[in-house]
């Protein structure tokens, strides 16, 4: 495979190859903080001769690869918005890896998704087979890119890049084959509508960073740890990644981990999640936990209607399963209160503290029941 250097023009960008007059919007985009974090290989501090170099040897060696670096330009003004590039080519499969960067200026207006979707047209048309885009599980708008122009998600290859402090990054995969269907691949758990669902008293959102001391408090609560699996309290590491990746965790479509918000004070009270496993039978199971001095005021039932509802209007999920304590009643009465029918005991179905097993008692809710005058 080799790629031409004409210019493309499609999906409303241009693709065209790098020259001279770019160096000031190749040195102030690579110096960006955003820039900088998510691409640890870019030399730090991004100076103009680092630009220089890479227009004039770093993009040729790309070419001579059988690849290539692309400005994605405005067609208006031929103006540098970012670049792209495939990297990595792999000639015996027809492989390569796409990368980009979009500048500070030209952020958030579907630059990116366009030029990758105008890229991989460009490559599968030039006998590429196979595009691979890897990017961190916190750089959430990559893998929007990546989702928006047809990559599949793959999975998580452990330590594959090496990072700044000398360790190792584990990165996502995502692949398109040229022979894939056109367009975004679908999620299975798409973005809550607006950001977030209320009824007026409490709101559900994502969890994000800047969640980390309130989940920490919250999953280290005594009796929320004994319900959970396994029962462990975590500790401050494994709360940050939790916070850090929990959009990559929701577009995979694997679960949804969301903070209930009282409205009049605005508090973080509580969580909810949503864990879609079993995709195939479209069933899902959601668990809660509240903060003690946030108890006895109905939150977590106003919070799982909510969930329940966007799940069965914006999902394929037609049955939600619970599990609870046998000696749990409050959380039995959340489940009964919004809806939730009891379906029998599973005796020894949970791992408890030091080695042993818990029971637990199953419930479950089908649209049918949230239609229920009782539940509406
Ligand atoms: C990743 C990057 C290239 C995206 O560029 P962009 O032109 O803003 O991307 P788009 O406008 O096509 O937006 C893509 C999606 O990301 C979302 N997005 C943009 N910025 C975001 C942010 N800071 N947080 C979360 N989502 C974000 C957009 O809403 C859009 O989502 P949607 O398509 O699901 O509606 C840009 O942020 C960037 O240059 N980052 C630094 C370098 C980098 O990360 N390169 C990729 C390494 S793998």
């Amino acid at each position: 495979m080799v790629m031409s250097r004409a210019v493309v023009e499609d999906q409303g960008v241009r693709l065209r190859p790098l020259r001279l007059s770019d160096v000031d919007d190749v040195v102030a985009a690579c110096s960006d903080p955003l820039t900088q974090r998510f691409l640890p290989l870019l030399p730090r501090p991004y100076t103009r001769s680092d630009a220089v170099w890479w227009i004039e040897e770093g993009t040729e060696a790309e070419w001579q690869q059988g690849g290539g670096v692309w400005v994605i330009a405005d067609p208006a003004t031929d103006r540098l918005a970012g670049t792209i590039g495939l990297h990595r080519v792999v000639h015996e499969r027809a492989q390569a890896e796409v990368g980009y960067w979009v500048a500070p200026w030209a952020r958030g207006r579907g630059v990116a998704t366009a030029a990758t979707v105008a890229l991989s047209r460009h490559a599968f048309a030039s006998g590429f087979v196979r595009l691979e885009l890897i990017t961190e599980l916190e750089n959430i708008a990559s893998q929007r890119v990546a989702l928006g122009a047809g990559f599949q998600r793959e999975g998580v290859r452990r330590g594959l890049s090496p990072d700044r402090d000398g360790g190792r990054t584990d990165l996502l995969a995502f692949a398109r084959l040229n022979s894939d269907r056109p367009g975004p691949v679908p999620r299975w758990l798409p973005d809550l509508p607006g950001g977030a669902l209320t009824d007026g008293v409490v709101t559900v959102r994502p969890l994000r960073p800047g969640d980390e001391d309130f989940t920490y408090r919250l999953l280290n609560e005594p009796d929320v740890v004994l319900t959970s699996v396994p029962p462990i309290a975590p500790d401050a590491e494994e709360i940050a990644l939790r916070c850090a990746r929990s959009q990559a965790h929701w577009l995979s479509g694997e679960r949804a981990d969301m903070v209930i918000l009282e409205n009049s004070s605005g508090r973080p009270v509580g969580d909810v999640g949503l864990y879609y496993q079993e995709r195939n039978l479209g069933q899902a199971m959601i668990g809660y936990a509240m903060l003690p001095e946030w108890r006895g005021r109905g939150l977590p039932t106003r919070a799982v209607r909510l969930v329940a509802h966007w799940a069965f209007a914006q999902t394929s999920i037609a049955r939600l399963v619970a599990g609870t304590n046998p000696r749990n009643t409050g959380s039995q009465r959340v489940l009964e209160k919004a809806g939730f029918q009891r379906e029998g005991y599973h005796r020894s179905r949970l791992p408890g503290m030091n080695g042993r097993r818990l029971d637990d008692v199953p419930y479950a809710l089908v649209a049918a029941d949230l239609l229920s005058d009782k539940n509406a």
